[in-house]
């Protein structure tokens, strides 16, 4: 089930598992079709898609548990939830998907998302359902490179991450980062997920075609790299123009102005104004640029550098998003709370198209420079 299915993102993960059926029946790909079943809460949207694509469709709120329950009983073995802002969806899918037995992936890029779906991992392996959230471009491709960099050097005590993409975003997107703008930022330090201020630190980074400034983000790459690996400390990096820092810094004075409720009704009108998402043809030359170094520090200060090249953001996240859930659906998963790369391994990322990595070492070192920025 693809929940959220006629959302942007939604949209295209249903027309990628049909493209995938349509290969499976000329003899190429993957050895089974995937029964899809589309599903929202809006029957008005979800009618239109179910006739243009002719796949079924299951209308219901996430509001009612008995609904949930409902819809997702006897023929329903995955969920794939698509709608987002997550802190709004996630919760009532997971305790749908626990209570029926059901597997749950999504593509959140939340961490408080991702934090509170871990905390039902006993529940989850009780029940016998994997929980997969992430499966998107934020965390597949950081999370692969995560733990790409942990066998490199696996006594690692810290991770730095980051990305050098500039993309427009989505409405949806758009619609996430104003509901968690009142968080700031977050980090791992010693083992704990501390929330600290907007583009906290900043950071020279080379991601491979040259050095950029870059700040520290509040993306779920932070928990999930965490997860995944197992190290103490881990920061996500972004790229972040000065007049993007200038802007992020004086979020640590704005924040509260930001959360109230006025000024989040402001910014949701606002987001109307954004198109829907990234065009085909966009999509089609975007990319993404990863770097990572984790450190030693304790012992004789070793470090290791790896970089990932990938195709624009939402052609990783749609290809990631239905890549784990075929694997979840043919039994690839164990029980209970899953990161992508700690279900499937560093390699997992290497599988998606046009992604090329892991680069090692490859560009000189001229990166190593990070400023706190005070409080
Ligand atoms: N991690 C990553 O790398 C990554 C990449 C891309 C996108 N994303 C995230 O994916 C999400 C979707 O993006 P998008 O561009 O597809 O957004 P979108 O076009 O706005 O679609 C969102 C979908 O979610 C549904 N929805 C929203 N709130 C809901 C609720 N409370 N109950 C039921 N359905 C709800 C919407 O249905 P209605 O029309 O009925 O509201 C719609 O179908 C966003 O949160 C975005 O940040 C993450």
């Amino acid at each position: 089930m693809v929940y959220g299915s006629y959302g942007f993102v939604g949209n295209l993960v249903a027309q990628e598992v049909l493209d995938r059926n349509h290969n499976h029946n000329r003899g190429r790909g993957r050895d089974r079709e995937i029964d899809m079943v589309l599903a929202g809460r809006d029957r008005e949207q979800l009618t239109a898609q179910v006739d243009e694509l002719g796949v079924p469709g299951r209308v219901f709120h996430l509001g009612d548990p008995d609904l949930i329950d409902e819809a997702l009983t006897d023929d329903v073995d995955c969920v794939l939830n698509c709608a987002g802002p997550f802190s709004n969806t996630a919760a009532p899918l997971v305790e749908g998907c626990i209570r029926t037995g059901t597997d749950y992936v999504d593509i959140t890029g939340e961490i408080p998302v991702i934090e509170g779906i871990g905390e039902r991992d006993s529940d989850a392996t009780d029940a016998g359902v994997t929980l997969l959230p992430a499966a998107a471009f934020s965390a597949v491709a950081m999370d692969c490179l995560a733990a790409h960099l942990s066998d490199r050097l696996p006594n690692a005590d810290s991770l730095e991450l980051g990305v050098d993409s500039l993309r427009p975003p989505s409405i949806g997107t758009v619609r996430t980062v104003i509901e968690g703008i009142e968080d700031g930022g977050a980090v791992y330090r010693d083992g704990r997920l501390e929330y600290v201020p907007a583009a906290w630190r900043t950071r020279e980074i080379d991601f491979g075609r040259g050095t950029r400034s870059a700040a520290t983000m509040p993306m779920g790459d932070v928990s999930t790299a965490h997860y995944t690996t197992g190290i103490p400390n881990v920061s996500v990096y972004a790229i972040a123009p000065p007049p993007a820092r200038l802007a992020l810094k004086s979020h640590r004075y704005l924040a509260p102005l930001l959360g109230s409720t006025p000024v989040q009704k402001g910014l949701k009108r606002l987001s109307g104004l954004v198109r829907e998402g990234p065009a085909s043809w966009s999509r089609k030359r975007g990319s993404a640029y990863l770097w990572g170094e984790a450190r030693a520090d304790g012992s004789n200060g070793e470090r290791v550098v790896s970089r990932l090249l990938t195709p624009d953001v939402y052609v990783v996240t749609v290809d990631a998003a239905v890549a784990t859930a075929e694997r979840v659906l043919d039994g690839d998963t164990e029980d209970g709370f899953q990161t992508p790369a700690g279900a499937f391994g560093p390699e997992f990322v290497l599988d998606l198209k046009g992604v090329e990595g892991f680069f090692d070492e490859s560009t000189p070192d001229s990166d190593s420079r990070t400023v706190d920025v005070p409080s």
